[in-house]
């Protein structure tokens, strides 16, 4: 990556084009070099030439040839030269090109051709975002790993009210900068990083289980992020409905025990241990029944039996792995709760959050934690989880490099 980062920003049709100026703008400040790619129906909106004055560079248009004077081919170079695109706004059009691969102008031609990180930040009317066609196109880029600064709400051109405006500039070149940081950073290299995700079922019968409400998208978004920072990753998931990470290797483990069984394991060749599951406490005490059980009786009383804590017995028989906790606890008050976790499992990291909250956490798309070590406690503060992830690996590579300097790791 050059001293100064190249953002290729993409411009499509819609409203917010007007927008893009300012991001450019905030791009340039941030320390980035913009060039700017419009599509034919951009330049209704907005004028090339207030792009070119901006960003002291041609801007790249659509009905201009692909063919430069200088017999190279403009998507591909440019693709090859910058080292992140970003498409703001991004219409609904675009999305579901960029979704299928489709190639028709400039623009979706050069996405196609690049290889590295892209951002997009949706901008439409609310009944077109919110259109089953549209939130599947989203669901496919993201899984492709596409970032999405998501849309907010508020007064739409159109004149409704609703999500689909696009994000603040500000929110996306806080994006944009910290991708181009995560590209940079290869801190996790050489590193062997375990992770656990979702949530343990413990069965009762043949239908039925005891269960919980983790999702796996924590745990997955630690496990694609410790990836790219070079990691060699394994992911323990219990019931999680998430496409795979790729590069990853995952192993389905639905019960507690099994789950502790993969750990122990897989324990000799891990480095970092991630325990981001929620795991059953208690299973059912003798197994879980034949069959089904019918109903016919007024009371029904399940004798449970604690399962082993995995991270307990990891601590027992650990060799010098780094061992982070998660400690999902009811309140603020919950802080002295984990922070005495962290230390009856002897734990070198705990990451509290609150889960008597219900805009973070289970199921959601965000959270909001405390990293705590014994030394010291970090507020992250509502954030994607992609970017709570990366907050936390960063103070996971931070004290695995002072650990480091007192023993080394394998490498
Ligand atoms: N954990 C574990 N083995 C278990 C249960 C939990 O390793 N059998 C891990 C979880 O993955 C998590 C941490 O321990 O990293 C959470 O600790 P736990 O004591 O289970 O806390 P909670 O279940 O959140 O709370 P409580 O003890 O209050 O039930």
């Amino acid at each position: 990556m050059a001293d100064r980062p190249v953002v290729l920003l993409g411009v499509t049709g819609g409203i917010a084009a007007y927008k893009a100026a300012e991001l450019l703008r905030g791009l340039q400040k941030a320390g980035m070099e913009v060039r700017v790619i419009m599509t034919r129906s951009a330049t209704q909106f907005v004028g090339p030439i207030m792009f070119e004055a901006l960003s002291g560079a041609p801007v790249r248009l659509d009905h201009v040839s692909e063919l430069r004077n200088d017999s190279k081919i403009t998507h591909v170079e440019d693709a090859q030269e910058a080292d992140i695109l970003v498409v703001a706004p991004a219409t609904a059009n675009t999305l579901a090109k960029m979704a299928n691969g489709v190639a028709d102008n400039l623009l979706t031609s050069m996405i196609l051709a690049f290889g590295k990180t892209v951002v997009i930040a949706p901008a439409m009317n609310t009944n077109m975002w919110q259109h089953p066609a549209t939130q599947q196109n989203v669901a496919v880029l993201r899984e492709r790993g596409v970032f999405v600064v998501e849309p907010g709400a508020g007064e739409l051109a159109c004149g409704d009210y609703g999500s689909g405006r696009m994000a603040e500039p500000d929110s996306i070149v806080a994006e944009v900068k910290l991708r181009l940081q995560v590209q940079r950073k290869r801190d996790l290299r050489g590193l062997r990083v375990l992770i656990t995700a979702g949530g343990t079922r413990e069965p009762i019968d043949a239908v039925r289980f005891i269960g919980n409400r983790s999702s796996g998208k924590m745990g997955f978004a630690l496990a694609r992020a410790a990836f790219d920072r070079g990691a060699a990753v394994q992911l323990i998931e219990a019931n999680v409905d998430m496409p795979a990470v790729p590069g990853v290797l995952q192993i389905e483990t639905p019960t507690a025990g099994a789950m502790h069984a993969e750990v122990m394991k897989r324990l000799p060749e891990t480095d970092i241990l991630i325990m981001a599951a929620a795991v059953a406490d208690y299973r059912v005490a003798d197994g879980p029944a034949g069959g089904k059980i019918g109903k016919g009786r007024d009371e029904w009383a399940i004798g449970l039996e604690a399962t082993t804590d995995i991270l307990c017995d990891v601590s027992a028989h650990h060799q010098g792995q780094f061992l982070v906790g998660f400690a999902a606890e009811y309140g603020l008050e919950g802080l002295g709760r984990a922070r005495s976790k962290m230390e009856h499992k002897q734990l070198d990291m705990i990451v509290f959050n609150d889960i008597s909250r219900s805009d973070i956490g289970f199921d959601s798309d965000y959270n909001e934690v405390r990293i705590l070590t014994r030394e010291s406690e970090v507020l992250v503060d509502k954030a994607p989880k992609e970017t709570i992830a990366e907050i936390i690996l960063d103070n996971i590579a931070q004290a695995v490099r002072a650990r480091q300097g007192e023993t080394p790791l394998p490498a």
